[in-house]
């Protein structure tokens, strides 16, 4: 899917990633809770010489939270071992790992809510006691032997913490909740890539940019390079507000970071059923995207801006969303017909 507003990484995104992804928390930019509170775990964990407790991270792609379970083993000096979810398919897979980690070392385990449930139970006993039961031989000889691991941090990640079990999550000491990124924050991380990627960018520009990412840096960083492209084009390289606003209206891009998908989304709500409430399957099946699909990465944005609601009964156009795409806002649900 080529989508330039979707908020998970194309392969260019990968690349560049490496480069501007910060390196330390202070040069972590915005979410600003989450870092007051990571300064202090990390400094306590440091102070005692100690690990620091186990960590899950949550909210959208894009946001952040690979980015931070980097930071996390930079501040502790501590390697880090990055797996995911899908990747560890047997129980072996995860022993294999978690035995040959050495104390201190960070354990990054992405989209942590895809782990088979097989697996996580090994993870049970590595995060609360730090050891690993292992089968060794087969039928009346298998005999299980207890494999003590060192202390180690086991970050997870995952876009949807609903779906982790509650005696996986229980087991995180620490737990964050990333949100969405306001204009200022993103302004400054577009001010901080143009500089890093050598990219002449005036400020109302970086604001420009900054306002149509849907409030997340990995958007905001892919609008900028098309951006660039675009101002090397036609403009020899420099990027004002203005070469930044065309650019932006060329990919089509809108004013409160919409895109094609996003709208159909809402008018088919609109036009088809009526402004809501409707369910998220009806939805699905009318755009033809699939349901996951749209409650990542399409749902999390237009909620955040008020577009669309979630009530008990189903998914609600706004009276904004109405304005926004051009129907008359007389014909938007009010809260009276909803409950
Ligand atoms: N707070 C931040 N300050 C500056 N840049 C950031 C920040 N958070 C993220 N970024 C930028 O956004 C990019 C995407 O972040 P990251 O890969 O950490 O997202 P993610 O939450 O792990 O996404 P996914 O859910 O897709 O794995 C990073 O490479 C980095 O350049
Ligand atoms: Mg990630």
């Amino acid at each position: 899917m080529d989508r330039i507003l979707a908020a998970t990484p194309d392969a260019d995104d990968l690349q560049t990633e490496l480069s501007l992804r910060p390196k330390l928390l202070r040069e972590y930019i915005g979410q600003q809770k989450v870092k007051a509170n990571l300064e202090i775990s990390l400094t306590a964990a440091r102070k005692r010489n100690e690990p620091l407790d186990h960590v899950l991270l949550f909210g959208p792609p894009g946001l952040g939270k690979t980015t931070l379970a980097n930071i996390i083993s930079n501040e502790m000096n501590a390697s880090l071992r990055s797996t995911s979810g899908p990747a560890l398919e047997k129980p072996g897979d995860l022993v294999a790992i978690v035995t040959n980690l050495e104390a201190g070392d960070v354990l990054f385990i992405d989209e942590i809510h895809r782990l088979p449930p097989i697996v996580e139970e090994v993870l049970y006993s590595a995060m609360e006691d730090f050891h690993v039961d292992v089968v060794i031989g087969q039928g009346p000889a298998a005999r299980t032997l207890k494999v003590e691991l060192p202390r180690f941090t086991l970050v997870g990640a995952t876009t949807r913490a609903g779906l982790l079990t509650a005696p996986l999550r229980a087991r995180f000491g620490i737990v964050h909740r990333l949100d969405f990124y306001d204009v200022e924050a993103l302004t400054i991380i577009v001010r901080r890539s143009s500089e890093i990627l050598g990219i002449p960018t005036e400020r109302d520009a970086s604001s420009e940019i900054a306002r149509r990412a849907r409030g997340t840096p990995r958007i905001a960083n892919r609008l900028l390079r098309r951006v660039r492209d675009y101002a090397e084009v036609r403009h020899e390289g420099r990027v004002n507000a203005d070469i930044a606003r065309e650019a932006l209206e060329m990919l089509e891009v809108d004013e409160y970071g919409l895109d094609e998908i996003d709208r159909k989304l809402l008018t088919t709500i609109i036009e088809r059923f009526g402004g809501g409430p409707v369910g998220v399957n009806a939805i699905a099946s009318s755009i033809g995207e699939d349901r996951g699909t749209i409650e990542d990465l399409y749902e999390p944005y237009l909620t955040q801006i008020g577009f669309l609601q979630r009530t008990p009964r189903g998914r609600v156009a706004s009276r904004e969303a109405y304005v926004h795409l051009g129907y008359p806002a007389a014909h938007a649900r009010t809260q009276k017909d909803l409950f």
